[in-house]
């Protein structure tokens, strides 16, 4: 039997309205929304403003509201919303991966504690069902790794840079342009940074490590270098080795340790990432027994995302929660390794500023230099090199990965 789901709904953007249409596009489900309360009394919707209220305690101190559906943009708004409704003994969908990435360990004592659900798929790759097969098919292989492009806006910026190169303005007015286009068509954070410096990629990342390795981490916990000081040589670079730059993000287990970060990464034309082109996202999980499978779909956009809001909803009517079976044996980050790093900057002095190990390919001339070596990522874990606006960096995917044995050791 299932349960009536009545719904309140924070948010009516680009995700929110996408689900209130889906759903009442979908006959399936035993489900409606009862309330939906929106924070700008002053934006233009394409609905009356008889259906919104402007008070989250509307929808918070209703009982009859048994699922709380939290699709907004702020994170620190979100999570009042979400703790408050947990208290009061709500279940939750949210697609905030920025609250969750942030606060997971709390979240999941607190749903427990109120003995609540707490669904997010939406917040991992929007349309792909990357979460729950995780959580249910992937519960009894042995999972050695996973690799994700995990966030439109940027994929959709160098698959651009890599398509366009000779038509588009030089320089750094080619980045702002498909930045520019990639807001306009929905995909972008409304705070860009989230994207283009891979936060938005960490977060989800964190989330796909909860659920693949068991492990909870913390925002800090995870190197994220960004696309943002990429230049035209750099893609150049790639195209004359055959290769091209995506930005993934990657957890690999090794000697018991995981291995993470996200990064620009080189990628050949025999990786599941090289086809993964403008907004869709993938995800490559590699299992002891399986092998490795990739998902692919539309990772960004009102109702790709709202379809895994639906998809859910769908499971709540049936009491669905997460298990978290991988929790008991955590395995723990590594923070010390070494892997192949390609450097540029503009000027050589600026490329000086990092050390690499092994340097096997080196280049310079007055407006561009790159190397190419081994590096070990503690050093760029500080900031000190990822804020610096004059360097790129990016990773090898075929490159080997060692780590630092004495802290193994630990
Ligand atoms: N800004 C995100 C992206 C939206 O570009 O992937 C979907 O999470």
């Amino acid at each position: 039997m299932s349960t009536k789901l009545k719904i309140g709904l924070f948010g009516f953007g680009c995700v929110g309205s996408g689900l209130y249409e889906v759903l009442n596009q979908s006959n399936l489900l035993n489900a409606s929304i009862e309330k939906i309360v929106v924070k700008d009394p002053t934006k233009k919707r394409n609905l009356p403003a008889s259906n919104f209220s402007y008070d989250p305690n509307s929808i918070l101190d209703d009982p009859s509201i048994n699922l709380v559906v939290e699709l907004i943009d702020d994170a620190d708004a979100a999570y009042e919303i979400v703790t408050t409704a947990i208290r009061k003994g709500k279940n939750v969908v949210s697609a905030n991966k920025k609250l969750i990435a942030e606060h997971l360990a709390e979240l999941l004592v607190l749903k427990d504690e109120f003995g609540v659900s707490f669904l997010y798929e939406a917040a991992v790759c929007a349309s792909i069902p990357v979460i729950r097969n995780l959580e249910e098919y992937y519960n009894n292989d042995s999972l050695a790794g996973i690799e994700g492009i995990c966030n439109g806006t940027t994929n959709y910026i160098l698959t651009r840079l890599n398509n366009e190169l000779k038509s588009l303005p030089a320089g750094k007015q080619a980045f702002d342009l498909v930045l520019e286009d990639a807001q306009k068509a929905g995909f972008a954070e409304s705070d860009p940074t989230l994207d283009i410096d891979g936060f938005d990629s960490k977060y989800k990342l964190q989330i796909l490590i909860l659920h693949t390795f068991g492990l909870k981490t913390i925002p800090e916990d995870v190197l994220n270098l960004g696309i943002r000081h990429i230049k035209t040589d750099d893609i150049l670079f790639a195209q004359e080795k055959g290769l091209k730059l995506r930005l993934v993000s990657f957890a690999r287990k090794i000697n018991d340790k995981v291995v993470a970060f996200v990064a620009p990464l080189f990628v050949k034309s025999d990786s599941f990432a090289y086809d993964i082109n403008n907004e869709f996202n993938g995800v490559s999980i590699e299992a002891l027994f399986s092998d490795k499978q990739v998902f692919t779909g539309k990772g960004a956009g009102s109702f790709p995302t709202a379809s895994a809001v639906l998809s859910d909803i769908s499971a709540l009517q049936y009491g669905y929660k997460y298990e978290y079976k991988k929790l008991v044996n955590a395995s723990s980050l590594a923070q010390d390794f070494e892997l192949k790093v390609f450097v540029s900057a503009d000027n050589v002095a600026a490329l000086g500023k990092i050390k690499l190990l092994e340097v096997e390919e080196q280049f310079t001339s007055h407006n561009y230099a790159y190397k190419v070596g081994r590096i070990n990522v503690s050093q760029l874990t500080h900031g000190l090199y990822r804020n610096n606006p004059d360097l790129f960096i990016a990773f090898y995917s075929e490159s080997e990965i060692s780590i630092n044995n004495d802290l193994l050791a630990n």
